[in-house]
């Protein structure tokens, strides 16, 4: 029986952590600052959060032609599907963020420059309604999406370290 993601979806799963959670920061440090630091922090939001985009697109097609090892059997069936929601929560927020991040600017008729002269082309039309409905959005979902993170760190390391069940080593590094 699998007991381990495939070892690709592991690289990315801990990739992608670092990435998530520096653009948590990232963002909050961005809109709590007026001195350079605005620039320079706007400047790294904008290519980590579009990188995280395609590194999800990337995730889910590698998640879905290799599975996932079961879930402990002994864990109960609501608790399993909560961990399947809560994963697909997570799954959702790495999509939709980006996207938002992206439409929003869009909306604002501020093109999305990631540096070294690449510029993407705009997702929506220059919108001032939606671009009142997009910002917010991008906030509430993004202290949501922190929310969910700090769970989700949670439950991981009470299967690691107090029920000592295996899900932790699912996505290990190591063999
Ligand atoms: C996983 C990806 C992303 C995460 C986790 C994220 C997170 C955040 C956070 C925490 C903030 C601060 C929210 C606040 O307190 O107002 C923020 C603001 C912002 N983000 Fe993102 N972001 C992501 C992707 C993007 C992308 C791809 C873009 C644009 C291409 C973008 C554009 C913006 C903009 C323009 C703001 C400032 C909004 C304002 O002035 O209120 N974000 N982001
Ligand atoms: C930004 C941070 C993180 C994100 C976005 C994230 C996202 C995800 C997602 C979407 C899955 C589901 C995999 C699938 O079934 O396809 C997963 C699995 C997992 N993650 Fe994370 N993760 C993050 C951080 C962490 C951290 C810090 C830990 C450490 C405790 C952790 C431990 C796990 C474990 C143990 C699994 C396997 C669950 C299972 O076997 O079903 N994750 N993660």
């Amino acid at each position: 029986m699998k007991t381990q993601f495939a070892l690709s979806l592991r690289i990315i799963h801990w990739v992608m952590a670092v990435l998530v959670l520096a653009m948590l920061f990232i963002g909050a440090g961005m809109v709590s600052t007026v001195t350079e630091w605005h620039l320079t922090l706007f400047s790294w939001h904008k290519p980590i959060g579009i990188l995280i985009l395609v590194l999800v697109l990337v995730r889910i097609a590698v998640r879905l032609s290799t599975g996932a090892p079961e879930l402990p059997a002994d864990l109960k069936p609501p608790v399993k599907l909560f961990a399947k929601l809560s994963h697909l929560a997570l799954y959702a927020s790495m999509l939709a963020m980006p996207l938002i991040g992206w439409g929003m600017l869009s909306a604002a008729g501020t093109p999305v420059s990631l540096g070294a002269g690449l510029v993407l082309p705009p997702i929506l039309p220059v919108s001032a309604e939606w671009f009142a409905f997009l910002r917010p959005l991008h906030r509430l979902l993004a202290y949501a999406f922190f929310l969910l993170i700090l769970g989700h760190l949670t439950a991981g390391l009470y299967h690691g370290f107090v029920r000592r069940d295996g899900v932790l080593k699912s996505i290990s590094l190591k063999r």
